[in-house]
């Protein structure tokens, strides 16, 4: 039995033509913002403060190292879009150059990565609403504000509305693509406006002396704060998870990945230099709202209030955004069989993994409800690191292995392109803590164990090695 058996593309393609087909509704245009809806939310809105205490101004260094991870996988990932345009995204791409094994592992991977956003980021919205409530002298019970053990000090149980939310999300993104895209686009344009606007307004007050100690912890500050803070571009690849809805892959989805993603970076470069250019640094310590903090800093309350709000309803199409990713993967694990056929159901009438979209939702809502923060946002970045990791070195092997296939994308300089993205994924992990790695080591045994138990005796591949 080969560990290492592969996929063909040509038989996905066929597979994607065969099975029951997903509505071609996707432009490019749709796509970037499908990326912009998955990318800006609680990594600016939040995890900027945070960033910025570890890094001081030098939180725009950060965002550079994190971004041009990003940028450098995102060409990867274009180039694999355009040859397998259907949806599994980077598991789906595994599959065919690296082998089943490693497709699985990749997939199991994402789980981290689009599953976990989901619920990091509710609990990120509950903390905003709750701001918000406050404002209008509403307070909920404690015991429902927070995962249990996530505000030392304070008992907590259980973050309801972090619950609430994604339940809600989970009922549009299951009633089909066409309706959650339309709800998606216009929640990008809010909070992109009020990005735009805390831009034009903060830039006035900013103080250049506040950025005099540009590396207060030098580079190592630096380097955590962009570990820490890469969450913030996650989501481009989100779009890749769309390709089986798209018009036309093969333009569409690098346009819509590296519009996204490029519009990111200088949209957060812009915004941490203005935050930091407005308060001294250290006074975003424990802050929940830093980017409205900064506006009331300057006396700009009104407009703080925009923001309060923008970042609520940007921080809704993160969510819609990734758990849409979340199904779409899952779906490809299923059609190939190594995951139940419930999570690959279409429905009738949407056209949507109805079922599955209902699984994943519920678990990602009481995940959100039930584990802090900062704890999601560990795992997430540890999984997709791993993943663009692999995503990079089947690029190189891709070349190797089946250079004749048409590349409408080609990922420029290969193999620095891809060898550069690898090493600054790896360098990235080791930022991270020994904890993190304990565990994402525990969630790899398990998904091993899945996969030798269940998976492995299921997949479709065995049939066609009959
Ligand atoms: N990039 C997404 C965010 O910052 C995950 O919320």
């Amino acid at each position: 039995m080969n560990l290492f058996r592969k996929k063909s593309i040509n038989a996905m393609l066929q597979q994607a033509k065969t099975g029951t087909p997903l509505n071609r509704t996707l432009g490019a245009w749709d796509l970037t913002l499908l990326g912009l809806g998955a990318i800006i939310g609680t990594g600016i809105f939040v995890l900027t403060g945070t960033g910025a205490v570890t890094a001081g101004p030098g939180i725009m260094i950060s965002f550079l190292i994190s971004g041009l991870a990003c940028a450098l996988t995102a060409l990867c990932y274009a180039e694999f879009a355009t040859i397998t345009p259907v949806s599994g995204s980077v598991y789906t791409f595994t599959y065919a150059t690296l082998g089943e094994l490693v497709a699985w592992i990749i997939g199991w991977d994402l789980i981290l990565e689009y599953l976990l956003a989901v619920s990091l980021v509710s609990a990120g919205w509950s903390g905003y609403l709750q701001s918000l409530l406050h404002g209008f002298g509403i307070s909920l019970p404690t015991a429902l504000t927070a995962a249990h053990g996530a505000v030392p000090g304070v008992e907590t149980w259980f973050n309801l509305p972090a619950f609430i939310i994604v339940m809600i999300i989970t009922f549009f993104v299951s009633r089909g693509v066409k309706e959650s895209a339309r709800v998606n686009n216009i929640m990008v344009i809010i909070k992109t406006a009020v990005v735009i606007l805390f831009i034009v307004v903060g830039v006035g007050y900013v103080k250049p002396e506040n950025w005099h100690n540009f590396l207060p912890f030098g580079f190592e500050g630096v380097f955590s704060a962009a570990a820490i803070t890469f969450t913030a571009f996650l989501g481009f690849d989100a779009v890749v998870s769309a390709a089986e809805e798209t018009k036309n892959p093969a333009k569409d989805l690098p346009r819509g990945i590296l519009f996204s993603l490029g519009i990111c970076i200088l949209l957060y470069i812009a915004v941490s230099a203005i935050m930091t250019g407005i308060v001294p640094f250290a006074e975003f310590k424990g802050v929940a709202h830093p980017v409205s903090l900064a506006l009331q800093y300057a006396g700009q309350n009104w407009v703080a209030g925009f923001i309060d709000l923008g970042a609520i309803l940007g921080m809704l199409t993160v969510m819609l955004v990734m758990l849409y990713g979340q199904t779409r993967i899952i779906f490809a694990m299923s059609r190939d069989g190594l995951l139940p056929g419930v999570f690959s159901k279409v429905h009738a009438t949407y056209q949507t993994p109805y079922q599955a979209t209902w699984i994943i939702g519920v678990i990602a809502a009481l995940l959100g409800g039930s584990v802090s923060l900062d704890r999601l946002a560990e795992m997430i970045n540890i999984g997709t690191l791993t993943a663009f990791t692999l995503i990079s070195l089947g690029v190189i092997v891709l070349r190797k292995t089946q250079p004749q296939l048409p590349r409408v994308f080609r990922t420029p300089w290969v193999p620095y392109i891809p060898l550069l993205s690898i090493a600054i994924c790896i360098f990235l992990m080791t930022n991270l803590s020994a904890g993190t790695w304990y565990v994402f080591l525990i969630w790899l045994v398990i998904g091993l164990f899945i996969y030798f138990i269940y998976s492995r005796n299921k997949s479709l591949l065995n049939e066609l090695s009959d």
